[in-house]
């Protein structure tokens, strides 16, 4: 197999690249010990252009979850978000080639409601904990002791759990979508601790149903405590305190807004306050310097290593040439199958 050259960009071409990387990624800091400082941009200026060159002879897009390197959603990024917004973008993309620098099941969602566009991954590797901890079969035992109970599945899910699944829901829409449900009983996968967060709210909200959960959590959300809040709070007053629906029950109730990724930067851009801890990835707070460098964040997010699988060179790479295990195949059943709980969704998300 012969490798193709690298291409040759000429000075000018490299000091306007990393200019604009620079503008883009001077405010970022969340990360001890990494700086996008004019060097760095500079090195990184080869390949954010080849990676761009390469997206427009292969009529592909990249969508980058909010938790990836600053340097991928700014450097090479077609669009940015949380899991609801980037599986509207994969529905929605006419592009030959969709590139997910994010985690597998969000690019299996993208294949589900993109067939006809080849979809890859920069690295096989980027699971999720919540995603594999239930199988189709796991599914398919849990409905078997309860037949009268909807399936909602929370889209952290591989495409064979969204197939046996009546409806999928993402941290932006599950409360409204499991309340609007016909059945009383919710068969709720794979986030035990996202359905106590169901529970309490629906609680809250005075609707009744009984929720029954899988066994999985997020190994990055179930990370917080109520102590870290309170810690928090007592060294910084008037500290908002920002959390995911992944974390504990105990930590949303002591947070001051509890929501997507993508409500919570929509929460601290609209939000006045001093200082934010934001209880979720830091790559979420990559992404608020940039786009809201007048707000403080005290430390405190921690970092998802399967979403930090993700870099430039992956992206370079899968793009010049996908390994097989870097393209997404599904069983045609299981793509039908799954595609309609995630329409489902589409139709029961308020607008
Ligand atoms: P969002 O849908 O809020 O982007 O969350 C995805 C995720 O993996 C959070 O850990
Ligand atoms: Fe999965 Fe948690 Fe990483 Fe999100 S942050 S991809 S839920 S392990």
């Amino acid at each position: 197999m012969t490798t193709a050259a690298p291409p040759v960009f000429t000075p000018a071409e490299l000091d306007a690249e990393a200019d604009r990387l620079f503008r883009a990624l001077l405010s970022v800091d969340c990360e001890p010990g990494r700086r996008w400082d004019y060097a760095a941009c500079r090195g990184l200026a080869p390949l954010t252009l080849e990676i761009n060159r390469l997206k427009r002879e292969q009529d592909a897009v990249i969508l980058t979850h909010s938790y990836v390197e600053p340097e991928i959603i700014y450097g090479v990024g077609d669009a940015k978000g949380d899991s609801y917004y980037l599986s509207l973008k994969a529905r929605d993309s006419r592009a030959r080639k969709i590139v997910f620098a994010g985690v597998v099941f969000m690019a299996e969602t993208a294949k589900i409601l993109s067939p006809a566009a080849v979809v890859v991954v920069p690295d096989r590797g980027s699971g999720c904990s919540l995603a594999d901890s239930i199988t189709g079969a796991d599914v398919r035992r849990l409905k078997a002791l309860y037949p009268d109970a909807a399936v909602a599945c929370y889209i952290n899910s591989t495409a064979e759990v969204k197939a046996e699944s009546d409806v999928c829901v993402t941290s932006g829409n599950v409360y409204d979508i499991v309340a609007r449900l016909p059945e009383r009983r919710v068969l709720f996968v794979p986030d035990r601790l996202m359905a106590e967060n169901v529970r309490a709210e629906l609680r809250r909200r005075g609707v009744d149903k009984e929720i029954i959960a899988s066994d999985g959590t997020c190994i990055v959300h179930d990370q917080f405590t109520p102590a870290d809040i309170a810690a928090a709070r007592a060294r910084f007053p008037g500290l908002k305190v920002v959390a995911h629906p992944e974390c504990t029950a105990e930590v949303a109730a002591a947070a001051d807004y509890v929501g997507s990724t993508g409500g919570m930067m929509k929460y601290v851009k609209q939000t006045a306050a001093p200082y934010f801890l934001m209880l979720t990835e830091c790559g979420l707070v990559g992404r608020l310097q940039v786009e809201d460098p007048e707000k403080r964040f005290i430390g405190g997010c921690r970092l998802c290593p399967y979403m930090k699988l993700n870099s430039l060179e992956k992206i370079r790479d899968v793009l010049r040439q996908p390994r097989p295990d870097q393209v997404i195949t599904l069983d045609e059943d299981v793509r039908l199958r799954a595609a309609r709980g995630l329409e489902r969704m589409f139709e029961l998300t308020p607008a």
